[in-house]
C-alpha cells in the first residue's frame, strides 16, 4: 500500500485495526485483499469530519459513540437484487400453499429488495396483502434500513421483474421522482424493519418464526460464529420450519442442526427447545 498516493495517511497498521473493531462490533472479517476497499469506504467519513488521517480517524470512533454505526454503515457490504436466487422465492411459495404460516424473518435484508420479493411473494401466494403473515425486516446498517423503508428504487432495479408484478406492486415517480419507483403502500405494510445485529446476544424477534431468510451474510462470519447463529436461528424456527441460506452458504456440516431439503433450504434437525 503506498500512503504517499493517498489523499488521507493510510498504514497496513491503520487497515489492521480497522479490521479488528470491525471484528469487534460486528464480526465481519475482512479479508488482506480489502485494504483499498476500506480506504474508499472510509475516505468519505474522514471528509466529512474533517479528520487528517486514519489513525485519528478510528480514535474518534473509538471515543465518540455516535460514530459507531457510520462506522459500520459505511464498511457493509449491501449488494442485493429483487427476486435474487429466484428459486427461493418458488420454495417459499410452495411452503405457503401447504404450512399455516405466521411469521417470516429476513435477517440480513439490506436495501429491502430481499423483505419486498418476500412480501409480493406472500401476496401472490395467497391472493391478498392482509393474510396475517408478519414479514420482520432486520439488517445492522441503519443507511440501508432507512432505504428500505422508503422502498423507493430506481426503476432498473425492477427491470428484470415480470410487468405485472412492477404494475401490481410499484408507482412509478413523477416530477422529481421520475426515474425511481416506490413500493405500493399496502405492500410497504405488510414488512416492518428493525436493526438487528445477528452477533449480539439478544435479538428482538419473538418466535417461533416459520421461516427464516438468512442470505449472503454468514460468509462474512467465521465458521464458530457462523454455527452459532445457525444455532439460534434454528432454536426460533417452528419444527417443520424453513431455513432459507445464500447460494454460497452450505451447511451440511451441521446435521444436528438442519436437514438439507433442496438447494441452500433447510429444515430444523429436530425439535428444539425455545
Ligand atoms: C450482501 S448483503 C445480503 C443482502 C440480502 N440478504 C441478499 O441476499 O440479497 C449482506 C447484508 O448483511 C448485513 N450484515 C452484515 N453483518 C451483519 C450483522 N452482524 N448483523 C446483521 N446484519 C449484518 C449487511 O449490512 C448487508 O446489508
Amino acid at each position: 500500500m503506498n500512503s504517499g498516493e493517498k489523499e488521507f495517511a493510510y498504514t497496513r497498521a491503520d487497515f489492521d485495526n480497522v479490521r479488528k473493531l470491525l471484528y469487534q462490533l460486528t464480526r465481519i472479517h475482512l479479508a488482506d485483499s480489502k485494504d483499498s476497499m476500506v480506504y474508499s469506504r472510509l475516505v468519505r467519513r474522514l471528509r466529512a469530519l474533517k479528520i487528517p488521517g486514519f489513525s485519528q480517524y478510528l480514535h474518534f470512533v473509538q471515543t465518540h459513540e455516535e460514530e459507531v454505526q457510520h462506522f459500520i454503515n459505511a464498511l457493509t457490504t449491501n449488494l442485493t437484487a429483487f427476486f435474487r436466487e429466484s428459486h427461493h422465492f418458488e420454495v417459499l411459495a410452495d411452503y405457503l400453499s401447504h404450512h399455516s404460516v405466521k411469521r417470516i424473518w429476513c435477517a440480513a435484508s439490506s436495501t429491502g429488495e430481499e423483505p419486498y420479493s418476500i412480501a409480493m411473494t406472500v401476496a401472490e401466494t395467497m391472493g391478498c396483502f392482509d393474510a396475517g403473515i408478519e414479514i420482520i425486516a432486520s439488517d445492522i446498517d441503519s443507511g440501508a434500513l432507512q432505504t428500505a423503508q422508503a422502498g423507493i428504487y430506481n426503476e432498473d432495479r425492477i427491470k428484470s421483474i415480470a410487468t405485472h408484478q412492477r404494475k401490481q406492486f410499484f408507482l412509478k415517480g413523477k416530477g422529481s421522482q421520475t426515474g425511481n419507483v416506490k413500493v405500493v403502500p399496502e405492500l410497504a405494510r405488510m414488512v416492518t424493519f428493525r436493526r438487528i445485529n445477528l452477533t449480539e446476544h439478544k435479538w428482538d424477534i419473538d418466535g417461533p418464526v416459520d421461516v427464516i431468510f438468512c442470505r449472503n451474510v454468514m460468509i462474512y462470519f467465521d465458521k464458530p460464529t457462523q454455527l452459532e447463529i445457525l444455532q439460534r436461528m434454528v432454536r426460533l424456527l417452528k419444527p417443520d420450519g424453513l431455513y432459507i441460506a445464500g447460494h454460497s452458504e452450505n451447511y451440511s456440516h451441521a446435521t444436528h442442526l438442519v436437514r438439507h431439503l433442496g438447494k441452500t433450504t433447510y429444515h430444523p434437525a429436530r425439535v428444539q427447545s425455545a
